[in-house]
């Protein structure tokens, strides 16, 4: 399947596709130069499988993790490509999860003013959300995402072949943000969700996230408004994220942020819903930390938050809470 992402100049193709890796040499143009960036967490077999399509391939494998998206490793990347001559007409290949992602497309963004960008997501969380949209970036300190770029990639290659390693945490990971898409933009994949995920229509459900993704980022690419739905979730979850690092992945944030956003209804079958898929409904965190980390050590008081509500599935407001409103939902709920 073809999905285009229709952005102008900046469009592309998303494949998503069993078995489209060992076809990359196809669908990218790699015969230039081709900065691949994978971690040691990915299998080494998926980056030497694009290597070989390539006519000048540089592989540089970075340790796995969210600690590896910040500077030093940007600089590592930026530097890779000067020491080996890359021009403006050589590409960049992200072959991992998120991290890599934003990572390689940031050095894609920047380099040179920017060079092509490919995404070949290898976790179900990139696959269904994070490589397609043009978010890239890296962290400073404990503030994720706070540098980066819009930089839409060239093409996308995803193959759900790859999943077959990942463990079933990554798995479950991954759907809590095709959890968010359907819980705020389509009714129909919540159901199909709540009726049950399997290896079998795990593929359906990539197609379903993106096409949700694909649309918002279509309408709002930087995010002035719309695409801020995407963040459902995410404030309260980046928080926790924070707050508990290194304890909970992203996707597991993602879940217990969505809870106290939603109406009680909707929260109902939403726990149900993340019971299924091993994902966190409760944990024990420190709620100052959580709050402190969702402004950045600054003040909430007197302030108003912007959220994303959920009041009935398929469904989404965006409305400012007070700080006051705010803390105590999430106290109440989680
Ligand atoms: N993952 C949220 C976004 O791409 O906007």
């Amino acid at each position: 399947m073809v999905l285009r992402l229709s952005l102008g100049e900046n469009s592309y193709d998303i494949i998503i596709e069993r078995g489209c890796l060992k076809k990359a040499g196809e669908y990218l143009k790699l015969d230039r130069k081709v900065l691949i960036v994978t971690d040691d967490g990915v299998p080494a077999q998926y980056a030497q499988a694009v290597a070989s399509f390539c006519k000048y391939p540089h592989i540089v494998t970075l340790p796995q993790g969210e600690q590896t998206k910040n500077f030093n490793s940007y600089i590592h990347l930026c530097k890779e490509m000067l020491e080996n001559n890359f021009t403006r007409t050589d590409c960049v290949v992200a072959v991992g999860g998120g991290v890599m992602g934003d990572l390689a497309g940031f050095a894609a963004a920047t380099f040179m003013r920017g060079i092509d960008f490919y995404n070949i997501p290898t976790t179900l969380l990139s696959q269904v959300d994070s490589s397609v949209g043009g978010k890239t970036g890296i962290d400073v300190g404990e503030v994720k995402n706070i540098v980066g770029a819009f930089k839409q990639p060239r093409r996308v290659l995803i193959d759900p072949d790859l999943l077959s390693t990942l463990p079933q945490r990554q798995i479950s990971n991954g759907l809590a943000e095709s959890v968010k898409m359907a819980l705020t933009c389509d009714e129909d994949l919540f159901n199909f969700i709540e009726k049950g995920v399997n290896e079998e229509n795990l593929e359906e459900i990539i197609i379903k996230s993106i096409i949700i993704k694909k649309n918002v980022v279509e309408r709002d690419e930087k995010e002035s408004s719309l695409r801020r739905v995407l963040n459902f979730g995410h404030t309260v979850g980046h928080g926790i994220e924070t707050a508990m690092f290194p304890a909970l992945l992203h996707g597991e944030c993602v879940a217990l942020g969505m809870l106290p956003m939603c109406s009680d209804e909707v929260r109902a079958r939403l726990i149900n819903v993340l019971c299924a898929l091993d994902l966190p409904v409760t944990a024990s965190f420190d709620t100052e930390k959580v709050l402190q980390a969702i402004c950045h050590d600054k003040k909430l008081a007197g302030s108003d938050i912007n959220v994303v509500y959920v009041q009935s599935v398929g469904t989404f407001e965006f409305r400012k809470m007070s700080a006051d409103d705010f803390e105590r939902q999430l106290r109440e709920v989680l």
